[in-house]
């Protein structure tokens, strides 16, 4: 819901992801998104580095999805993420 975006939760959400990867001793971690999708400026915001990308069909449409990743969540400082 709009109302409840850019208010940092989305940013808080993703970190806890991260770091209880971190926990479990799985230190990277990808996130697919399609190329058009607003939400791309997001995970750039929060360092997340094009990596690939490849197409997906959805119905009858092929859409292409990027992959975002972090090759190294323990270097990540979730401090300094917006
Ligand atoms: C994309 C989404 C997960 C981001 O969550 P959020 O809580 O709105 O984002 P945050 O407030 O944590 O944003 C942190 C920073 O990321 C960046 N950011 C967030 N949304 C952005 C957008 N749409 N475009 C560009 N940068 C964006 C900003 O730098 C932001 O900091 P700022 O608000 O101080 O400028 C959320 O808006 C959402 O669910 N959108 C609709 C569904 C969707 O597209 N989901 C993703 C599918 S992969």
């Amino acid at each position: 819901m709009q109302g409840y975006q850019r208010q940092g939760l989305g940013r808080r959400l993703v970190a806890a992801v991260a770091q209880e990867l971190v926990r479990r001793d799985l230190c990277s971690m990808l996130v697919w998104v399609l190329v058009d999708n607003p939400a791309c400026g997001f995970y750039e915001a929060l360092g997340g580095r094009r990596l690939r990308s490849r197409p997906i069909t959805i119905g009858p449409a092929t859409l292409e999805e990027v992959a975002y990743g972090w090759p190294d969540l323990r270097a990540v400082r979730f401090a300094d993420w917006p």
